[in-house]
């Protein structure tokens, strides 16, 4: 399998990149970066493992030859590109140079590798997938069962921070707790799954206890930037969450991703591209068009989702995170669809 990776001379292209290496499906990973790429991938070429990878950088900023060749016959294509955060700035701060980025990237995925999944890390993630999912409609390819925004690194926080409160060891965890919503302070939503004994113990936490937990995991993001001091944002974390997603995709293509017993990973999808997404949508979410739901995947797609609010018990306390999270998410992905009606693309 091909995978491209865009943005991958930077903080998390570069460990996402390595990891990518690792995996014995992939047999060649293209990076592709506006900087430093050749020497990310002369690098990585001397490890032992059979993936072949190429760098690609463009000459000029008109230059398209590169990307094109990063993208050609990609079957998944996973991009960090874009600026992070520093600290004093919220997520949408980036939306003026990152919106662009994702834009332009997406362009050249509809034109060069249109059947790829596109997984999306760069942020405002709630407003950069609208981007995506716009650009590849006007170009007559959009496919929302391959569209993902990443919001792994949400579950893995969860899971970590529930794990500390609770006394069990994180990858105990995984799977009993699922995070939902967008990815951005308050429109991050973790829900407990009750019918496990996670749950048990988390009935017994304080209410402070579960509000600090719940406001850690989503300003987590904010504790990473702080304690980076302007030296960007999580970057290591987001490699290993960004590679959990990926190796989802590339497991999917072997054995479906369904798995009854633990809850699958999340992703911020498309709700209208699928008949049980319109339904949540519509009947629960306001009309909203994007939110992250646990999904199945199988040949690189989504096959199917978990509607919440028919499938989990969500108590008061959630369905309050859920409420509070609508409007602002809702706004981002005005925002961003409303960034590519209104260019050439
Ligand atoms: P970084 O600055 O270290 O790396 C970004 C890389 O993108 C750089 O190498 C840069 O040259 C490259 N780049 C810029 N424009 C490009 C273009 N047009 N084409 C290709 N590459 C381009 O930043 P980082 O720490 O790796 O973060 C990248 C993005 O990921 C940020 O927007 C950040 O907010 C986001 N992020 C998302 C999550 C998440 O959970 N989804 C988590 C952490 C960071
Ligand atoms: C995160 O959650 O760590 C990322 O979205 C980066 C950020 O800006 O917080």
């Amino acid at each position: 399998m091909k995978v491209t990776v865009c943005g991958a001379a930077g903080g998390i292209g570069q460990p996402l990149s390595l990891l990518l290496k690792l995996n014995p499906h992939v047999d060649e990973l293209a990076l592709f970066d506006i900087v430093n790429v050749h020497g990310v991938a002369a690098d990585l070429n001397h490890i032992n493992t059979p993936a072949k990878v190429t760098g690609h950088q463009p000459k000029d900023k008109a230059d398209q030859s590169a990307v094109r060749a990063a993208l050609e016959r990609s079957d998944l294509v996973v991009i960090p590109a874009g600026v992070p955060r520093k600290p004093g700035m919220t997520r949408a701060d980036l939306f003026n140079i990152n919106a662009s980025i994702i834009r332009d990237l997406v362009k050249n995925i509809g034109l060069t590798c249109p059947d790829a999944s596109i997984l999306i890390i760069s942020n405002p993630v709630n407003s950069t997938v609208p981007i995506a999912a716009e650009v590849l409609k006007k170009l007559g390819v959009f496919n929302p069962s391959k569209l993902f925004g990443v919001t792994t690194l949400d579950s893995v926080r969860a899971e970590t921070f529930l794990g500390d409160l609770v006394g069990e060891p994180a990858p105990e965890v995984k799977g009993r707790i699922s995070v939902i919503g967008g990815h951005s302070g308050d429109t991050i939503i973790p829900l407990v799954n009750i019918t496990t004994s996670i749950s048990q113990k988390v009935q017994k936490i304080s209410t402070s206890d579960y509000d600090n937990f719940i406001n850690r995991v989503q300003f987590g993001g904010d504790e990473v930037v702080k304690a980076k001091n302007g030296a960007g944002s999580a970057t290591l974390s987001m490699a290993y969450a960004g590679y959990r997603f990926a190796e989802n995709i590339l497991q999917s293509y072997f054995s479906s991703t369904f798995n009854s017993y633990y809850i699958n990973d999340s992703a911020y999808i498309y709700l209208p591209g699928f008949e049980k997404g319109e339904k949540l949508s519509k009947k629960y979410l306001d009309g909203i068009d994007y939110f992250a739901v646990p999904v199945a995947l199988r040949n690189g797609a989504v096959e199917s989702l978990v509607n919440p609010f028919e499938e989990f018990t969500i108590s008061d306390a959630e369905k309050q995170l859920i409420s509070k999270a609508l409007p602002g998410l809702k706004k981002s992905i005005e925002q961003g669809a409303a960034f590519v009606t209104g260019t050439k693309l």
